[in-house]
């Protein structure tokens, strides 16, 4: 389960917070319903959909034939299509094949240095991209594909290539004609909302990531969402939440946690929302915090800069690893530390800052039970599940990104591209 707590509210602030949430729980409803008007683009709300026993049983046999072979996997894609896959993998490590990400930059020093990381390693490549058009995952995918036959000859590079692209797709083309093998990418299911679908279970699978839990706490907090009504639905109580504050003049939700491991899953949390919500002229502009490390940067502006934000610190209740530190006799003035355990020195930071930010901002709590499989797929599906309302809240739509096309115009446009 994942639980919420506005840290110290005051009374009137739960007052109003029900209200609120009385007064908008029709759009809880609508989502619950499979609004209509969004039908088209509401696969990934029911998970069994698109990470069912086929498909699961699919990525695993691929993933497994991968894992033997492999020295090397290059997952391509950029944004929606690599960022589930990349934030699980970064925050639980790998027992397989190194992972290489390629699809996400045009920078030629980065990708040079993806080339020289494939050289000597046998390797398998995933292109993943909705709509084939994007530049990133494009271009790396031509570099990547020119190494792989002159390293393997047509036949075995056609073997250990596979591209996760629409039905009808140039991409769908390419597999067929080349022999590569392909993977549907759900028609239904935006590339922000795709990670637990093949999209990001391929990859997570090769990695060695468990995705049957991953799945299963997905799935579980899908029945819990779906099912609860508005006053003990813990995503939507977090929508009404951020949008109060967004209306009383709050610009910024720092998502923050003492956790490193979080790391990859600020980015995908970052684009969920920035994506999501950015548009006509609204939105919390999603930061996130890397405490303790950035309480030394940013720390100084969240306690006394202008005061643009609230934060949602996210907590793991389990304790993620145990490591005292012993007395080794030379006196450094930390003797206070004596056989403390860093989980208890880290718990400490976590609540002296919560109490100490919470003077001067909004802090909300949200509490996982661990930090492993399960929990990462409860937490997908929580945030997707309370972007799409918060989006609706605000009034926009959940599930486009039309801004992003004004710079690809002119780059296009730069490029020589024919439209
Ligand atoms: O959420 C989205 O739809 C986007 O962020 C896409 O995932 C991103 O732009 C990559 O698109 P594609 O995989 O179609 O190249």
């Amino acid at each position: 389960m994942i639980h919420l707590k506005l840290y110290d509210p005051k009374p009137e602030q739960t007052r109003a917070l029900g209200s609120y949430m009385e007064a908008h729980s029709h759009l809880l409803e609508q989502i619950q319903a499979g609004e209509d008007g969004y039908k088209d683009v509401l696969g990934w709300l029911h998970v069994s959909t698109w990470a069912g026993e086929a498909v699961l049983s699919q990525v695993e046999a691929l993933a497994e034939k991968i894992r033997k072979d492999a020295d090397a996997f290059v997952l391509i894609g950029v944004g929606g299509s690599n960022n589930t896959a990349r934030s699980v993998i970064e925050a639980l490590g790998t027992d397989g094949p190194e992972i290489i990400y390629a699809g996400n930059t045009l920078s030629p020093r980065a990708l040079s240095q993806v080339m020289d990381a494939v050289k000597g390693k046998k390797i398998w490549i995933n292109c993943i991209a909705k709509n084939f058009e994007t530049l990133e995952p494009g271009s790396s995918f031509r570099i990547l594909r020119k190494y792989m036959y002159e390293a393997y000859g047509s036949t075995e590079a056609a073997q250990r290539i596979i591209a996760t692209g629409t039905r009808g797709s140039l991409l769908e083309g390419l597999c067929h004609e080349h022999g590569y093998t392909f993977l549907g990418f759900p028609e239904d299911v935006g590339g922000r909302y795709s990670g637990i679908t093949s999209v990001g279970l391929l990859p997570m699978a090769v990695a060695g990531i468990n995705i049957r839990k991953l799945v299963q706490g997905a799935m579980d907090m899908e029945r819990s969402l779906l099912f609860a009504s508005a006053g003990e639905n813990v995503a939507f109580e977090y929508a009404c939440i951020r949008n109060m504050l967004y209306k009383q003049g709050y610009a910024l939700e720092m998502l923050a946690s003492f956790e490193p491991a979080f790391r990859w899953f600020y980015k995908w949390w970052i684009q969920l929302f920035a994506e999501t919500e950015g548009k006509e002229g609204k939105g919390l502009f999603p930061v996130t915090g890397e405490y303790s490390e950035e309480l030394h940067a940013v720390g100084q502006f969240v306690q006394e800069g202008t005061p643009l934000m609230f934060e949602t610190f996210l907590d793991v209740k389990t304790p993620v690893g145990t490591l005292v530190i012993e007395n080794d006799g030379i006196k450094d003035a930390f003797d206070y530390l004596d056989g403390m355990d860093f989980q208890t020195v880290n718990r400490i930071a976590f609540e002296a800052t919560v109490k100490a930010h919470s003077r001067r901002l909004p802090c909300l709590i949200l509490t996982l039970d661990r930090l492993d499989e399960y929990c990462f797929g409860e937490m997908f599906y929580f945030f997707m599940f309370a972007c799409c309302i918060s989006a609706r809240l605000l009034g926009v739509n959940p599930f486009d990104q039309p801004g992003v096309e004004a710079y690809k115009e002119q780059m296009f446009e730069g490029l020589g591209k024919q439209v």
